[in-house]
């Protein structure tokens, strides 16, 4: 790891702890969370050299391009807390897209930050010793290297650079009042914001797939398929969306 954690404290006196380079923010917060650090600690980095995806994949962006942030959390032990974590640091980064960036930002399940149908950041929720880490990474500052198709970069998107300290504070502003909200709170607010419910979906499992209608998340936060003969709970998967009549995309 390079770089000097400056431990500043935003407007609301949060522990933010800011990298030049590391492995992984998701990497560095559960290590200072197994050291002790407490609950709502930030790990931000301009670069990280083994960024982590979904299922296993790798996240890479050039240094300084991106908004490559971890919070750690605290939960009462509740099953499925993870899943629900993610969730509302999906909802939180796609609030905050908006407001700094004024694109209509929407989910694409389970916590894809899409824009139309470019993915424009992420979301992986991992449970750690006595912790759950969520890290959100957004596409902002891209410049001529955009991200090969269809993930976007906000600058490119909106035609100009996007303030990623201030799309920082607001997404963590978004996400306090998201997990701390009742768990139908969360679903009806992610529901309103997803951009898979009521589309066509293909779903990549790690056995097959799932083709049907998107039609609903259970209380965990599962998406629900119905396929034409019954309805199937996916709990982990690639979601693709069918095109939209009359749509580009
Ligand atoms: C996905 O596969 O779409 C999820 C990508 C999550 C990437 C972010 S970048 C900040 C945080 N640290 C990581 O190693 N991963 C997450």
């Amino acid at each position: 790891m390079t770089g000097v954690a400056d431990g500043t404290a935003n407007a609301r006196s949060r522990d933010i702890r800011r990298y030049d380079e590391v492995s992984s923010t998701n990497e560095v917060a559960a290590a200072l969370g197994r050291q002790g650090a407490p609950e709502g600690l930030v790990v931000t980095a301009e670069h990280q050299t083994a960024g982590r995806g979904r299922r296993g994949r790798r996240w890479q962006a050039p240094p300084g391009t991106s908004l490559l942030v971890s919070v750690l959390l605290r939960p009462a032990p509740e099953r499925g807390y993870a899943h629900l974590a993610t969730l509302a640091m999906a909802l939180a980064a796609a609030e905050a897209c908006a407001d700094l960036a004024g694109v209509c930002a929407r989910l694409k399940w389970p916590n894809d930050v899409v824009v139309g149908e470019r993915k424009v950041g992420g979301v992986l929720g991992e449970a750690t010793t006595g912790a759950v880490v969520v890290g959100a990474g957004l596409n902002v500052n891209w410049g001529a290297q955009a991200p090969p198709p269809p993930g976007a970069s906000l600058d490119e998107l909106v035609g100009h650079p996007v303030d990623r300290r201030a799309l920082l504070d607001a997404l963590l502003a978004h996400l306090d009042p998201h997990l701390a909200a009742p768990r139908d709170q969360l679903l009806a607010d992610y529901r309103a914001a997803s951009a898979t419910l009521g589309r066509r979906v293909t779903v990549g499992l790690w056995a097959g797939t799932v083709v049907g209608e998107a039609v609903d998340l259970t209380a965990e936060g599962h998406l629900v398929v119905d396929d034409g003969q019954r309805r199937r709970v996916i709990t982990m998967g690639d979601v693709v969306h069918a095109r939209l009549e009359g749509s580009d995309a």
